[in-house]
């Protein structure tokens, strides 16, 4: 019903320290284990909830598991490079504009966000690169059923920010945004 995955890091808490997003978590995890450096920090990096049961509050009893997890092994820190899940309705946004859009009712617009928060977890900054995709422009119109018949940005389904195709490169790269989140 419902699953995640999370990565022990160590981070001195600064926001300079900060793995470089989702892909940085997991080069920093490795470095770490390579180093024998201790880690002190869980970083959440996904939580999924079966669609047949979806928008049942299940996706905060996965957080609240990571966060009590964590100090059972000596993680004093938690925190989450979010992928907002209705960025992809705005992929022309900048991450920095987007995080700071709230409903009416003062909340963040953003559904995944909005979890989050109400858990008590505090923005620390946007992600301007979380993880990068590459691939030729063969494999991009495998994957987006997209032609991209000359260089320039594209707007791609699902995509949080847009895709720049290169046609000299036979080159196409796809830089996915997040949120710094910390809950513990
Ligand atoms: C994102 C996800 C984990 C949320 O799980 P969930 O258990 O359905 O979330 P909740 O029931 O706690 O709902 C939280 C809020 O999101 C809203 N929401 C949930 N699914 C939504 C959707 N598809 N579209 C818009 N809002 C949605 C809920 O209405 C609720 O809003 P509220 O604050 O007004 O009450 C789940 O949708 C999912 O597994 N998505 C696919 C994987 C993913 O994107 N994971 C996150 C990035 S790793």
């Amino acid at each position: 019903m419902a699953t995640g995955w999370a990565v022990p890091v160590h981070w001195d808490r600064t926001r300079a320290d900060l793995p470089a997003g989702f892909t940085g978590t997991l080069v920093r995890a490795l470095e770490n284990l390579d180093a024998n450096a201790a880690p002190n920090t869980l970083v959440i990096c996904a939580a999924q909830i079966h669609p047949g049961h979806q928008r049942t509050g299940l996706a905060a009893q996965v957080l609240i598991a990571f966060i009590d997890l964590a100090p059972k092994h000596g993680l004093e820190s938690v925190i989450v490079p979010l992928r907002p899940t209705l960025k992809h309705r705005y992929p022309l946004t900048p991450i920095g504009s987007y995080a700071g859009w709230t409903r009416t009712d003062g909340q963040p617009l953003d559904p995944w966000l909005r979890t989050h928060l109400r858990m008590g977890a505090k923005v620390l900054c946007p992600i301007e690169v979380s993880q990068t995709m590459t691939g030729t422009i063969p494999e991009w119109e495998t994957w987006t059923g997209l032609a991209f018949p000359e260089s320039g940005t594209y707007v791609i389904d699902g995509g949080l920010f847009t895709l720049g195709i290169n046609t000299r490169l036979d080159l196409g790269v796809y830089t996915e945004p997040g949120i710094w989140l910390q809950h513990r």
